[in-house]
């Protein structure tokens, strides 16, 4: 047997990692400003996490959901108290899946049983994922197959209000608007900010036509942006919060968070895998990780002055982003600057737009002199030789 082959691979092989740096399997010496796609949030290799995960897989690797797991209530209460979701209308509920595409899938049906409707919202540019729902309400046409067209899905402009009024207007003659879904900060479109105002909109139109608002943390969550979900920069609450990249670390998890008024009934949503106990012992540490070591400060500070210093490199058309979530939008002659990084100056990051934005998404706890590292790095790259 062979692999299916649908990536683009780079060929290199990664075989240890220590913080934001990794080693192939020469023993040579990588700056990770990629986070393996935004997962590793608080390092390779971090000592609480591997001792976490490896004591657990000593004890018990896995348990069904049909016993009490009580790695998941301590994972909720870390959870709830590093995003600080809070409601005067009762406590927000978790449930655990496997991944992102699960978790905005979930998120999908949940909004569609408790609002009886079949009708969602999502913005141009938007990427949710691979499976069913999830690719329906991801604007990119080449990875939707014939059997994702439910004809359900109302695409939006980014950032724009009025569309987004029409847009409910629209689903309100086919029985309504079940939910919107939005990435406050768009990714894979190349780190695209929604502009607080739209996403105010969002909470605005939802509360008025009775919708759910899912807000797609998946890559923009998890403190990446220096807050616990990059939607508490408009100061807006969402009734669903999707999860999964940077809660693991790596140990594949999805995870949703969800607001009191959404009641459960028996059945409703399940998994075999998802609130496993590795899993939680994995994001438990994480979470606690994240608030002893102030690490949405770190990026924060960390990605402000990567963003400062970006701005000054010439050849560089556009920096944009917040903390540790940012995209470097080149100037036309950008050809092969990530594999550049990597092969040149052994950096890794991202890329988007088919290679015309770069995008920079290392672990919370990258330091200074490691953003300085990435600099050097991406200042010899883009200085033409004289
Ligand atoms: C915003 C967003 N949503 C959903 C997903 C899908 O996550 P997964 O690949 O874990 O299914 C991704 C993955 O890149 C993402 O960036």
């Amino acid at each position: 047997m062979k692999m299916f082959d649908v990536y683009s691979i780079h060929d290199i092989s990664i075989v240890t990692g220590s913080g934001s740096w990794v080693y192939d399997a020469k023993g040579d010496k990588y700056l990770d400003m990629y986070g393996g796609h935004a997962v590793i949030s608080i390092g390779h290799g971090q000592r609480d996490y591997v001792e976490a995960v490896a004591g657990q897989l000593s004890r018990l690797g896995f348990y069904s959901n049909s016993v009490v797991i009580k790695q998941q209530a301590e994972l909720a209460e870390a959870l709830g108290r590093v995003s600080g979701l809070t409601s005067e209308d009762g406590e927000w509920q978790l449930f655990l899946c496997n991944s992102g595409a699960e978790a905005n899938e979930n998120a999908l049906k949940l909004a569609s049983f408790h609002t009886g409707r079949r009708k969602v919202i999502s913005v141009g540019g938007a990427f949710h994922g691979r499976t069913s729902l999830a690719v329906a309400a991801t604007d990119n046409p080449a990875i939707v197959a014939p059997i994702n067209e439910t004809g359900n899905v109302i695409f939006t402009p980014f950032n724009d209000i009025a569309a987004l009024e029409r847009a409910f207007a629209a689903a309100a003659s086919e029985g309504g608007a079940a939910a919107v879904i939005v990435e406050a900060i768009q990714g894979v479109a190349g780190i695209m900010v929604e502009e607080v105002e739209f996403l105010r909109a969002v909470r605005r139109l939802c509360d008025e036509h009775g919708a759910v608002y899912i807000a797609d943390e998946i890559q923009c969550g998890c403190g990446r942006t220096g807050r616990y979900f990059a939607t508490d920069w408009a100061d807006v609450q969402a009734d669903i919060y999707t999860m999964a990249k940077g809660i693991g670390n790596g140990f594949p998890m999805g995870a949703l968070a969800i607001a009191p008024h959404i009641k459960p009934r028996k059945g409703m949503l399940g998994t075999t895998f998802g609130g496993n106990q590795l899993a939680c012992v994995a994001a438990t540490a994480v979470a606690q990780v994240i608030e002893r070591d102030s690490l949405m400060q770190n990026a924060a500070d960390v990605g402000e002055y990567l963003m400062s210093e970006l701005r000054k490199i010439h050849g560089i058309k556009d920096v944009r982003g917040r903390g540790l979530m940012i995209g470097c939008e080149l100037n036309p002659d950008y050809e092969s600057v990530a594999t550049k990084l990597l092969f040149g100056q052994r950096v890794f990051v991202g890329t988007a737009s088919g290679g015309r934005v770069i995008r920079l998404l290392p672990a919370l706890n990258v330091t200074r002199d490691e953003a300085d590292v990435a600099l050097a790095a991406i200042r010899k790259v883009l200085t033409p030789a004289c």
